[in-house]
């Protein structure tokens, strides 16, 4: 049995593939993470086989929607990670129809918070279609900076949509030059605050999963 959890937003650039990559790692070697974004972000992570976790290419495009849940349906994992392109419509309900939970990264900026009410919305229908309340929710403040106002209150703001809220990922410098390397922030950086943070997102998402 697979637990799956989709990152989801309807922005670019909120951390999705960042955090994908992240929480795969933290959950290896009992992850898999399918790469469903077109622009193959973690594709390119893993070209470099560094990664302690399979990543699979499957591109969503709306036009696959039915090949693409059989070839998700068939990974062999008890976590099944899914990296998610920042787009409405049929790919992201398909995705949202399969998975146990939908994490949210949301940074802390007022265009984000408007992509993330769209995102909450479709989770919402995805719910109502499924009649089972799944998939779950989880809010995850992501590429935070506490200097800035935003960042401060960002927890304030992401517990006003009535959905769970992790703890928060900070914008880490590391998280950039993980990337770079073709590492996973725990490799690349073991120990450090910023592979803490990756840690106890996993351990949360874990125990949703666990439970689902
Ligand atoms: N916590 C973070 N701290 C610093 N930079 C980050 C963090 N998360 C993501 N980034 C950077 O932000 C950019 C967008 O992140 P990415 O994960 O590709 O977002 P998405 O998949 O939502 O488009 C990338 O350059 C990535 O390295
Ligand atoms: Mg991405």
């Amino acid at each position: 049995m697979s637990g799956i959890v989709a990152f989801s937003s309807l922005k670019g650039g909120v951390g999705k593939s960042t955090l994908s990559v992240s929480v795969a790692g933290a959950l290896a070697p009992h992850s898999a993470l399918i790469d469903a974004d077109p622009q193959a972000t973690a594709t390119a992570w893993a070209e470099a086989d560094n990664l302690p976790f399979p990543v699979l290419t499957a591109p969503l495009t709306g036009q696959n929607v039915e090949a693409w849940i059989a070839e998700v349906l068939a990974v062999e994992a008890r976590y099944v990670v899914i990296d998610l392109p920042p787009m409405l419509g049929a790919a992201t309900a398909a995705a949202l129809a399969i998975c146990d939970l939908a994490a949210v990264p949301v940074t802390p900026s007022g265009a984000d918070l408007k992509a993330t009410n769209r995102t909450i919305a479709m989770i919402e229908e995805a719910r109502a279609a499924r009649g089972d309340g799944k998939p779950r929710a989880l809010m995850v403040p992501s590429k935070v900076d506490r200097r800035t106002a935003a960042g401060a209150e960002i927890e304030a703001v992401l517990f006003d949509y009535g959905e769970p809220v992790s703890p928060l990922v900070s914008q880490r410098i590391a998280h950039v030059d993980a990337f770079t390397a073709g590492q996973w922030i725990g490799d690349y950086a073991p120990g450090t605050s910023g592979h803490t943070e990756i840690k106890t997102l996993a351990s949360v998402i874990k125990r949703v999963l666990d439970k689902a």
